[in-house]
């Protein structure tokens, strides 16, 4: 944060006109006049505004935006696939194979589909990663088949263990690193992995099922989007949109209040899972969808350890689970709940990190916020209690989404990645889109109007939001926040499309979502977002990574990805020579053969890039 971009209490520029000064500055009034705040623009001072000049800490050169069904770097970089979907990570596996895609049997034993966040673990002298694998795709999984549905049970469960995550040990070979088949630590978790359910809602009436009488244990994980990890080396996976998997036998079924806040509906999103295992229909087992929705934490040196929903860190559609320590060493996770109009959270421990001690229970116990945001750039962070909400605990842990409600949290332009800076105390999301902006409430009713942070109606193209914790505390109860960026296309608008004075022609992106700082400060930054290249999008090209510097405001694409995929999912080796990037569903639309090329099956993966030089990345 540039000081000219530090709110200040004695500032008579208050209010909108500040952030749109900030972020947009130099598209002066036609941008201001978009936001619908004529106003507040009067007699608003000019602020300086980020300077784009400056000292060079990106260490490559710009690439274009591009369509190429490949992966694209910056001169002096190469890369390199490390692992596709269906690789057998043991040898008693068979090879993936294109005809058949595999079978539930086999892909129990193989990399998982549409890898997505992931972390580099360097424990007991064995590197160690772990990674989402986050959904499939019907095209893609079951494209072998007539209409690209499940012709058996067998299609329907080996959709089931392409889900999860996949952990497995890697290490180099030459300049290269690989995966390493057989090795002690690898894992498939699945829909079929028994969990424990820890923390408040633990033994909770709400989380009761046929399947776990007791309400302590879960069966599997699903939709695992964004990750974290802890400082004492475990790993956070983060349930998504795990809503899309339950479905109702009886079509005259009323879905409670709670299930229509989290989207759980009648019919399930093309996977079928209720035709092979029943607890995925509500009409039966309307408890289920509660024990989904969770961030799992997972021990990725134990192998046979069972993995841990952590209910004290709330349930929602969680995007990841950014960990820092508050000044006193008690634990911060910072976490999105990626829906339009929903909200962003913060956990703070009430135990203080150890190091080298015991921090099992250190998600379990804590106090749960939600954010607040002003339109004077300055925010809050309002506890979650039976006090202030009227909900007892467990109900909090379990109906999050309806406690912030209650509070009155700002509706947010859905939440994706936090990401902390490494050296000052400062964290910032990705708000990736939002249709809805200023159009429709969200699912619980609540208010969805344009202002604050969240700018634009109908938000089309996202933007990077900001925020210092008063005092320098991650466990402070109030911030100042700011736009980092407003994601835009300068070469079709003129307005606040255009997106803010760091974005142009030669750097524009849509829907920024993974995001993670390496260890020098950069903001890298991953799209998910319209890759038609037309219209709105022109000049956008295929997904992409870029880095941003936030002390100058300047950002440069690195990265440009294979056709119809998403980039997400960002981790370093241990040396930081290289660097890790997710590739998720390319050919969704049926239009790559990535990353094997000629007429293979598409194919998720993890690709390595690397300095032709060998030097650090990051
Ligand atoms: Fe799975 Fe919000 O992205
Ligand atoms: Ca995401
Ligand atoms: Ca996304
Ligand atoms: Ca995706």
């Amino acid at each position: 944060m540039t000081d000219s971009m530090t709110p200040s209490a004695s500032s008579r520029t208050t209010d909108l006109d500040r952030v749109i000064e900030a972020a947009i500055s130099r598209r002066g009034i036609l941008g201001v006049m978009t936001f619908g705040l004529g106003a507040f623009v009067t007699g608003t001072t000019s602020l300086t505004s980020m300077a784009l000049a400056g000292t060079d800490r990106f260490g490559f050169d710009q690439i274009p935006a591009g369509t190429d069904d490949s992966i694209t770097v910056p001169e002096g970089f190469e890369w390199y696939t490390l692992i596709r979907w269906g690789d057998p990570l043991w040898s008693d596996a068979p090879e993936f194979d294109d005809a058949t895609r595999g079978t539930a049997e086999s892909q129990a034993r193989a990399f998982g589909d549409n890898n997505d966040g992931m972390a580099v673990f360097h424990l007991a002298n064995h590197i160690i990663m772990a990674v989402n694998n986050e959904y499939t795709n019907r095209d893609i999984i079951w494209g072998n088949r007539a209409d690209n549905k499940a012709a058996s049970d067998d299609d329907i469960r080996k959709g089931m263990m392409a889900h999860g995550v996949s952990l497995f040990e890697i290490a180099p070979d030459g300049d290269r690193w690989m995966f390493v088949r057989d090795s002690v630590y690898n894992r498939r978790i699945t829909t079929g992995t028994t969990m424990e359910l820890t923390g408040p809602a633990a033994g909770s009436d709400l989380l009761k099922t046929a399947g776990d009488p007791t309400g302590t244990r879960s069966m599997g994980t699903w939709n695992n989007c964004g990750s974290g990890e802890t400082p004492w080396g475990t790993y956070l996976a983060c349930e998504e949109n795990f809503n899309g998997y339950f479905s109702s036998s009886d079509p005259d079924y009323e879905p409670t209040a709670a299930m229509q806040r989290y989207g759980v509906k009648l019919e399930d999103w093309g996977y079928g899972w209720a035709k092979v295992d029943d607890r995925f229909d509500i009409s039966r087992h309307p408890n289920e969808p509660n024990r989904a929705g969770y961030v799992v934490e997972i021990d990725p040196l134990d192998p046979a350890s069972a993995p841990k929903k952590r209910t004290a860190l709330g349930r929602f559609k969680h995007e990841n689970a950014d960990v820092v320590l508050a000044s006193d060493g008690r634990v911060v996770v910072y976490m999105g709940d990626d829906e339009r109009g929903e909200f962003l959270y913060r956990f703070v421990s009430e135990g203080h990190y150890a190091p080298g001690g015991d921090n099992s229970e250190l998600l379990n116990s804590g106090t749960l916020h939600v954010a607040r945001f002003s339109d004077d750039q300055t925010g809050e962070w309002m506890a979650l209690t039976p006090d202030s909400t009227g909900m007892s605990a467990e109900e909090i842990a379990v109906n999050t989404r309806m406690a912030g409600s209650i509070l009155g949290a700002t509706t947010m332009d859905r939440p994706e990645w936090v990401a902390s800076h490494p050296n000052r105390v400062e964290s910032y999301v990705a708000l990736t889109n939002n249709k809805n902006r200023g159009i429709k409430p969200n699912a619980g009713g609540d208010a969805t109007p344009v202002g604050g942070p969240n700018p634009r109606e109908g938000n089309l193209y996202g933007q990077i939001l900001r925020w210092r914790p008063d005092g320098d505390d991650h466990a402070a109860p109030t911030f100042s926040w700011d736009l980092f960026a407003l994601a835009g296309n300068p070469a079709v608008h003129a307005d606040a499309n255009a997106g803010s004075d760091n974005i142009n022609s030669g750097n524009m992106f849509n829907s920024p979502d993974g995001m993670m700082f390496d260890q020098q400060g950069l903001l890298w930054i991953q799209t998910d977002g319209n890759y038609s290249n037309t219209g709105n999008f022109e000049g956008h090209g295929n997904n992409q990574m870029l880095a941003g510097d936030t002390e100058t405001g300047e950002i440069r694409r690195f990265l440009v990805g294979p056709r119809e995929a998403e980039i997400t999912g960002i981790a370093w080796s241990p040396d930081r020579r290289t660097l890790f990037v997710g590739v998720q569903h390319p050919g969704e639309d049926g239009g790559s053969h990535f990353p094997s090329g000629g007429t293979s099956v598409p194919r998720s993966a993890i690709i390595a890039v690397r300095r032709t030089d060998g030097g650090l990345i990051g």
